[in-house]
């Protein structure tokens, strides 16, 4: 019997043991979502933004829209925005501290305003995340930025071309950076930027809007425009939840099929689950069939930017790995607390060792239901996946971090066969 406890937040009792099996259909992207939300402040036209998941970071990125003046309407998948009554150039603290991905409200205002003012993001569970190489381009391309009270104020006086090399790959400092300079009708090259598919999916966009903007390697020239164009796009694939569900088929030895998947985007993923001896058959059409191979190997997995293997998925692999037979080693390069899952499947009798930035993962026979906790968004997709193959019942606490990022990850497995029951917030278990 499981001890009495109050929850503050909706909690997920995962019963174990289910091999999963069915056709499950992959979301629209969060992470290409949102830049392209915060694209249409750029437009004094309604734009069209399709394929958009429901989920929580989402919401708040339309209620972010609809502070600043902008029109919002949700239609199923469909996000139909209208930013011409935009007036406001300020993010406030309460919205950015429910979603960090608000400091890409920055690029956008000061394009369109001149001057923007947006409060700085603290650090989260999974690193400090400082924002300043955002701040450094901003700088750069001539803007005042004065950081005060928890805010940063930017302001811009006639709006130039820039030549800028980010000092480290940064994905939404490069989102900033081109939703900005979109607007700056001269020439400007950045260097060493993110080319993740969220970053390219932006692209399209903002070429659709009449910027134009050449990618070529981790360069981009980029010419924009002062009227820029309202547009329809649908939003590319979630490649890490397509990464999240083909770790749940080969977990529990399933035999699943996705749809509306891009694999041309998941390359690292797909080679790693092939590695450890998944079978993946590309059926085509965006299909792909996922099952357990006659093992599962241990892996050495070092995370990158793109195209390299994503932190995104580091959580759910090590889940995986945490049952192959032999030990793999994860080396987590991006973020550096990135680890707080490991400490959570251990509580699930999972055999890992954290040193620094290295995760060692001695693979064990069996996992077994626990109580643990949800400390970020992936963190909790790797606990969800752990419970699905342990013996008994794993409750995961403070399953808000998993609603930020995914879409009803339980129905759609449930769907698959899963037995995840949500119970809602402050309940009390006996
Ligand atoms: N960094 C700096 N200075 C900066 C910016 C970043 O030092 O000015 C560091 C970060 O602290 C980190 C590394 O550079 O160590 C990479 O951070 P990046 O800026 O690329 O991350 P992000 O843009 O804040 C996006 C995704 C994350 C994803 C990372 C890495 C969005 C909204 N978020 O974050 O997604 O993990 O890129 O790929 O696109 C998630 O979806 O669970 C998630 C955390």
């Amino acid at each position: 019997m499981m001890n009495t406890t109050l929850y503050s937040s909706d909690a997920f009792l995962v019963e174990g043991g289910v091999r999963l099996r069915g056709t499950v259909r992959v979301s629209g992207a969060k992470n290409a979502s949102l830049p392209i939300m915060f694209a249409t402040l750029l437009t004094k036209e309604e734009s069209v933004v399709e394929n958009v998941p429901q989920l929580l970071d989402v919401e708040n990125a339309s209620r972010l829209l609809s502070m600043l003046g902008a029109q919002v309407e949700r239609c199923g998948d469909k996000v139909v925005i209208n930013s011409e009554r935009v007036k406001s150039f300020e993010t406030p603290k309460e919205i950015v501290r429910r979603m960090r991905a608000s400091v890409l409200s920055m690029g956008p205002l000061l394009g369109r305003f001149g001057r923007a003012r947006v409060a700085l993001p603290g650090g989260c569970s999974i690193g400090a995340r400082p924002i300043d190489q955002h701040l450094k381009f901003f700088a750069s391309a001539g803007a005042e930025v004065r950081v005060r009270d928890g805010y940063v104020n930017v302001e811009v006086g006639r709006k130039r071309g820039v030549r800028f090399r980010f000092d480290l790959i940064t994905v939404t400092g490069t989102e900033n950076a081109l939703l900005y300079l979109s607007t700056v009708e001269e020439e400007s090259c950045l260097e060493n930027i993110a080319i993740e598919p969220e970053v390219i999916d932006l692209v399209n966009v903002l070429k659709k809007m009449g910027a134009h903007i050449e990618i070529e390697g981790r360069k981009a020239l980029v010419y924009g425009s002062s009227e820029l164009k309202g547009f329809v796009h649908s939003v590319i694939p979630d490649r890490i939840e397509a990464g999240t569900l083909m770790v749940a088929a080969v977990l529990t030895d399933g035999d699943v099929i996705l749809e509306g998947v891009e694999p041309k985007h998941m390359k690292a993923v797909l080679e790693k689950l092939s590695e450890a001896g998944a079978r993946i058959d590309n059926l085509g059409g965006g299909r792909v069939r996922v099952r357990k191979g006659s093992r599962t190997s241990p892996l050495e997995i070092t995370t990158r930017e793109y195209p390299g293997f994503p932190t995104d998925m580091q959580a759910q692999m090590m889940a995986l790995l945490s049952v192959a037979e032999g030990r793999s080693v994860i080396y987590e390069s991006i973020f550096e607390n990135r680890f707080q899952h490991a400490y959570e499947l251990m509580k699930m009798g999972a055999k890992i060792e954290v040193r620094g930035r290295s995760a060692f993962v001695y693979g064990v026979d069996k996992l077994k239901g626990a109580e643990v906790n949800s400390t970020d968004l992936r963190a909790s997709a790797s606990l969800v996946l752990a419970g699905l193959v342990a013996e008994g019942t794993t409750i995961i606490k403070d399953i808000y971090h998993l609603d930020r990022g995914y879409e009803r990850l339980e129905k759609k497995l449930n769907s698959l066969g899963a037995s995840i029951e949500r119970l809602p917030s402050v309940a009390q278990l006996t």
